[in-house]
């Protein structure tokens, strides 16, 4: 891609537009981002991508924590245009922002992961699906043509899942394994809690699972699930599944089959006594690069490459595990510091503006991922919202970098901040 004035082109044409009364749909700013997404969404789907763990002390540090980072813009630089590839994995990236594997997105729009997909496809960023995707990754690869996509594993206790689901991702032409390691066990969610609400068990944000075909015949060999009372409530829960799950509603309702696969995937979903040893099945079962998701110690990451790991993602989750958790970017120099350069580090958690982004990569990071605020712009404007979304950032970025006098991802650096303070 040539250097470019991106931002520049957007603010025109946002501003065009508002010159024929047209304003947009998705708003800038982050909190008005969140609350024109609430309007779409209900209570309980609100609640699921918005809350963190516990007091939310973590999804507040994280933003703090870009607060006390401060850009110095630097004057007379000529940089007129700027140039904001990326080369990851042998892909050569518009901007260094890939698109964070979320969960569930079918609470956000009924179009989910097929939606983000494409609007990633069109943006030319790459989409990371996850493994509790609201529709099956062949589904959405079969949207992307070529473009870049990876994929994200959750260590489930059963290792020939963990396979399977590697080799579909294969199969599907993603470019990496994302393994993130911080979810061993769901986070203390107060928000979901207070509404009694997971939505796995509704049969939401399953689609990787009950799409795959060692996940089926686990399925055959559990034990039938046992008959609950019959209350208006279970009525309800049987029918909302009945409609979830594959296959016609009315064969649904007079088949345990959906309870079946609900309590299968209980049972799989995660491995709390993660080691680092499990994870050779994972190395064993791919070529592709693997990435390690939730790394906050220097340690860890050491420990990471000395599994020959090819990527760390610097993540809290998004707040969304541990309360009062070391905020993501705080984390990030003593991790860049660690790694050396030896493989990319990419950085999520509390990113939601361009500045966010260059103080990543004034820190170290490679790239960035994006989570909560597109999956506002689906809920607003489905596909059309999440493209809108990484537009406004990508044009955020190119503008701060100008300003700041970098032409390029390479003159960001540490000279680019002010000393902590
Ligand atoms: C609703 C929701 C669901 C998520 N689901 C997953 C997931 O399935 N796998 C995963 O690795 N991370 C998941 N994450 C974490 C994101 O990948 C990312 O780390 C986080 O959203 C970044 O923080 P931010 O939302 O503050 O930008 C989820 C985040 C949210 C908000």
């Amino acid at each position: 891609m040539a250097a470019s004035s991106y931002g520049r082109q957007r603010q025109a044409d946002i501003y065009l537009e508002g010159v024929r009364g047209r304003k947009p749909r998705v708003p800038q700013n982050a909190a008005a981002l969140e609350r024109a997404a609430r309007r779409s969404m209900s209570k309980e789907g609100f609640a699921y991508i918005t809350g963190g763990a516990g007091l939310e002390t973590t999804m507040q540090a994280n933003r703090r924590a870009f607060d006390r980072v401060q850009i110095v813009p630097r004057m007379l630089r000529g940089a007129a245009t700027r140039r904001l590839e990326v080369e990851l994995f042998g892909r050569t990236l518009p901007a260094p922002i890939l698109i964070a594997p979320v969960g569930v997105l079918e609470v956000a729009h009924r179009e989910a992961d097929l939606a983000v997909a494409r609007a990633a496809a069109a943006e030319g960023l790459p989409m990371i699906f996850s493994s509790q995707a609201s529709k099956p990754l062949e589904e959405c690869c079969a949207a992307m043509g070529d473009a870049t996509r990876w994929f994200q594993l959750y260590m489930s206790t059963s290792d020939e899942l963990v396979r399977s689901f590697v080799s579909r991702a294969e199969r599907a032409g993603c470019g990496a394994i994302v393994v993130t390691l911080d979810t061993t066990m769901l986070g203390w969610r107060l928000r979901d809690l207070d509404l009694g609400y997971l939505p796995f068990l509704a049969g939401r944000g399953i689609a990787q699972y009950v799409s795959d075909p060692v996940f089926q015949r686990l399925v055959d060999e559990a034990a039938p699930p046992e008959r609950g009372a019959v209350t208006p409530g279970a009525i309800r829960a049987l029918w909302r599944l009945a409609r979830l799950y594959p296959g016609s509603t009315w064969a649904n309702l007079r088949s345990p089959r959906p309870r079946q696969a609900v309590r299968t995937f209980v049972d799989v979903f995660v491995r709390p006594s993660l080691e680092w040893d499990d994870l050779e099945v994972v190395r064993h079962a791919t070529e592709l690069p693997i990435l390690l998701k939730g790394i906050l110690h220097a340690d860890d990451a050491r420990r990471a490459l000395d599994y020959g790991v090819d990527g760390i993602v610097v993540s809290n989750h998004g707040g969304r595990q541990v309360d009062g958790s070391i905020a993501s970017l705080a984390a990030l120099p003593a991790i860049v510091e660690a790694v050396r350069g030896r493989v990319p580090i990419l950085f999520d958690s509390g990113i939601r503006g361009g500045a966010d982004v260059f103080k990543a990569i004034a820190l170290g990071a490679t790239a960035v991922l994006i989570g909560r605020p597109y999956c506002y712009g689906l809920a607003i404007a489905g596909e059309a919202g999440v493209r809108e979304v990484i537009q406004n950032l990508v044009a955020d970025l190119d503008l701060t970098m100008g300003l700041a006098g970098c032409a390029s991802l390479a003159d960001i650096g540490a000279e680019s901040l002010a000393p902590f303070s």
